[in-house]
């Protein structure tokens, strides 16, 4: 459906593709531009945490070879998705993203693949039995392999090199070799996102997602026994009622198999733009590394080339607001990135610590509704209440996180708007890596497991544990 955008050298306007004559597109595309996507971004802008790649062919061979590849998603897909983004803003549905921070090649392993897959179908089978709404499982995965960094140096002892930007960019490993960064990764992303793709559209198409593989999921995972026993306890009802369906004779489609969207923050322009692709069906142009893609909170300069690269694409897009955000730029981004005002189409992802989401939030949530705009609010629990223990390890509070989540229900509550869904960093594993939950991981326990390339994801237990609470605020709600 879609054609690849890598012949640039053309010489009319309409052979650059078999299927779509540009003079057809709907979109604004300049008379002069051989391919739509090179004339639909605009490259003056300053683009905010980029890498400073050292080799330009390297860099160039990297994007043409991008673009000669076919698409992750199909453009169909993600419109899907932007109509269930829909239903969650207006409350039908809840909104489940979790994975890592910092995806690496190394883990992207079948054993660790399934368990953040694990992971994500136990909290929603919580969520979804919980509050009887539909629960949208997204992934922080197949993708979200770069990172933005507040200090463009990491320093160690007297050593100074430049930081980790994510194995889409350069190496973890602490050396100046291992630094530098590469435009092959941006290939092995995209190899890599697929790989892993295709592992997720398998397991949740192909059978592992049954809802009567309730129990599965969990088998041999669960070490804490209480949250153990609690799960165990909610599949025994949810396997009864579906014995009871299937006793009536209904058996439904619906249970056998899962929608599960692919989203990542959308950092590094170059990847993202040489996978960006007109959509042949509409002649729009779609970003096809992913379903969903966010804007990060260090790179939504309203000014900067993110903005204006979400802008053009079509694709259900996200944007993190931090503490500093005003009600201003909340409407902003509405009016640039949804001028139409198309459901589904923006979702806000509000990160702001749980000490400040209580006063925070209510002016931007009260500015939105005013407008008569409809965004998606969904809660990131973890950005905001990150700090260092005193071991030195970057770390969260599962309190913290708890509490954030926990504000963003009572403000929703307050104002009559929807708490639509939440943004977790989480992992399928049993590491220590955020401090408390049912296990009580103390300050000390962190280095008995401490594996993330980047930020601390609430392990398996943790993020069980989160989704019973969530699911009780949700019902609460009711
Ligand atoms: C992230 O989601 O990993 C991230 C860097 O978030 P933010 O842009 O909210 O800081
Ligand atoms: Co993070």
């Amino acid at each position: 459906f879609f054609f690849s955008s890598r012949r640039r050298h053309t010489r009319s306007l309409c052979d650059w593709s078999s299927d779509v004559c540009s003079s057809d597109l709907p979109y604004p595309y300049p008379m002069s531009a051989a391919n739509p996507i090179d004339a639909l971004f605009d490259n003056s802008l300053r683009a905010a945490q980029q890498p400073a790649w050292p080799d330009k062919t390297a860099l160039d061979n990297a994007i043409s070879t991008l673009r000669s590849l076919p698409p992750l998603v199909f453009a169909g897909e993600c419109d899907n998705l932007k109509a269930r983004v829909a239903d969650a803003a207006a409350g039908r549905a809840f909104w489940l993203q979790g994975g890592d921070c910092a995806e690496t090649f190394a883990a992207a392993t079948a054993d660790s693949i399934r368990n953040r897959i694990k992971t994500i179908l136990q909290m929603a089978a919580v969520l979804q039995y919980g509050a009887s709404l539909p629960v949208i499982k997204v992934g922080r995965m197949a993708g979200q392999f770069a990172k933005p960094r507040s200090n463009d140096l990491e320093v160690r002892g007297d050593i100074s090199l430049p930081a980790y930007r994510g194995d889409a960019v350069n190496d973890l490993e602490f050396t100046a070799e291992a630094r530098i960064p590469n435009p092959d990764r941006l290939v092995r992303v995209y190899n890599t996102s697929s790989a892993t793709l295709n592992l997720v559209r398998a397991f949740t198409q192909g059978g592992f997602a049954d809802l009567r593989l309730v129990h599965e999921w969990n088998k041999g995972f669960v070490k804490d026994s209480q949250i153990g026993t609690r799960y165990e306890a909610m599949a025994n009802e949810i396997g009864r009622a579906l014995d009871f369906m299937r006793s009536a004779g209904v058996n439904p489609e619906e249970f056998k198999t899962v929608d599960f969207f692919a989203s990542h923050e959308a950092l590094i322009l170059e990847y993202e733009k040489a996978l960006t692709r007109i959509d042949s069906r509409t002649g729009l142009p779609y970003d096809v590394s992913a379903h969903f893609v966010w804007i990060g909170e260090r790179t939504r300069q309203l000014d900067g080339a993110h903005i204006d690269f979400a802008k053009k694409i079509r694709n259900p897009i996200g944007v993190k607001l931090g503490p500093k955000t005003t009600p201003e730029d909340a409407l902003t981004l509405i009016n640039e990135l949804n001028p139409d005002r198309e459901p589904g189409r923006l979702t806000f992802i509000t990160r702001m610590g749980a000490g400040k989401i209580r006063e925070l939030l209510p002016p931007l949530v009260n500015a939105v509704t005013k407008s008569g705009a409809e965004v998606l609010w969904v809660c990131d629990p973890m950005h905001g209440n990150t700090y260092e223990a005193p071991s030195g390890y970057k770390t969260r509070r599962f309190d913290d996180v708890l509490d954030e989540v926990k504000g963003f229900f009572e403000v929703h509550q307050k104002l009559g708007t929807h708490p639509g869904g939440i943004h977790i960093e989480l992992t399928g594993d049993d590491v220590t890596e955020c401090v408390g939950g049912g296990a009580e991981i103390s300050h000390e326990d962190l280095a008995t497991r401490y594996e993330t390339a980047c930020d601390p994801r609430l392990n398996h237990t943790q993020s069980l544990e989160l989704a019973f609470l969530v699911a009780e605020m949700l019902r609460d709600r009711r």
